[in-house]
């Protein structure tokens, strides 16, 4: 967490719920079905022989900061995220849409789904990880059948030779080692839509409430982090340098404040680089610590003026997603 905006594929956080699938090129099929006039069984070539289009995009898993919730109410079972589970990559593919245009969506389709061909032991059954992208936003030009990051070929633990990339939607819709692409009138029923990546109510566990009750989880919301200082940072009194990331799902940035007295007082950051669409922003502020505890906060606004929830208590929910509260980091100037 350098403050570039490109993450280096090294460096790049990696989220499997199985192993790493290992896919040949040659053997590789992707099919096309469901609610189509044409079904299609693309190969990898066939895959690049569509217009190419690439973007810069932030990919975020909807478990980002997951400790802190954790901190309010134990979540069990769950990988407990700090802040580094988004990172920002170049990404090169075909356009979903005109792979399902060649295919010709019916009329009354409304869901696209998706399946990897990762084998995880899931509630006694083996099966895939898959999800699905209402059908607006499978259209969308920027959602990509992404076959190259950074300029090389898609990394084996990335997704190779292909997987979805729906910018600005939660990490797990972007399905790695992509087989299948079903378009249908419901969203996908596989665990991982059906079951997890669901958004409960904090007052009971989704087996009391339904799993239905759940709301699904798609567009990421507006968040901010603070990188710089770390939390229990003992730093100089005087100038301080605080600095981070903030993202805005698909919505541009607009604002990023920090605060030095846990939200008492506010100051503006300066937003860094350009903006692009899906993408992170970087951001800083110099802030005058007197000596003595403080508690350092960062917000931000996007284009749509949504900001972030105050207390982290009002965000908690059962499986730990879509943490998007204030960041607070304590220090010490001393
Ligand atoms: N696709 C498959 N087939 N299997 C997976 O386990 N993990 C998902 C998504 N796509 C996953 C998957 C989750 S939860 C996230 S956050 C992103 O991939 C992480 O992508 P990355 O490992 O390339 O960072």
């Amino acid at each position: 967490m350098d403050g570039t905006l490109i993450t280096t594929t090294d460096r790049f956080f990696v989220r499997n719920h199985g192993d790493v699938p290992e896919v040949d090129p040659e053997a590789y099929r992707l099919s096309v079905g469901g609610m189509v006039a044409q079904p299609l069984e693309l190969t990898l070539r066939d895959l690049q022989a569509f217009p190419a289009h690439h973007l810069i995009a932030t990919l975020q898993c909807a478990g980002n900061r997951r400790r802190e919730l954790a901190q309010i109410a134990p979540i069990p079972n769950e990988l407990e995220w700090d802040m580094e589970a988004i990172s920002t990559a170049e990404w090169r593919g075909a356009r979903l849409r005109d792979v399902l245009d060649a295919a010709g969506v019916q009329a009354d389709a409304a869901h696209v789904a998706f399946l990897g061909a990762d084998r995880i032991e899931k509630q006694g059954e083996v099966i895939g990880l898959g999800g699905s992208i209402p059908l607006e936003k499978a259209l969308h030009p920027d959602t990509l059948l992404a076959y190259a990051m950074n300029g090389a070929p898609l990394l084996p633990t990335h997704g190779y030779p292909v997987r979805a990339l729906i910018p600005g939607y939660i990490g797990a819709r972007s399905v790695k080692w992509l087989t299948e692409i079903v378009v249908q009138g419901e969203p996908s029923a596989n665990y991982y839509q059906s079951h997890a990546y669901r958004l409960y109510s904090a007052t009971a566990s989704p087996e009391d409430q339904g799993i239905e009750s759940g709301v699904m989880l798609g567009e990421v919301p507006v968040s901010s982090v603070i990188t710089s200082p770390e939390p229990g940072a003992v730093l100089p009194p005087g100038d301080c340098l605080v600095s981070g990331y903030a993202l805005g799902g698909t919505r541009e940035i607009v604002r990023v404040e920090v605060s030095p007295d846990d939200g008492r007082s506010w100051q503006l950051a300066t937003l860094r680089g350009e903006s692009l669409p899906y993408a992170w922003r970087w951001w800083d502020a110099r802030l005058a610590l007197s000596p003595g505890q403080h508690m350092l906060v960062v917000r931000a606004w996007d284009s749509s003026a949504n900001t972030q929830p105050e207390r982290i208590e009002t965000v908690w929910n059962v499986k730990g997603y879509m943490n998007n509260a204030w960041h607070r980091v304590p220090i010490t100037a001393r």
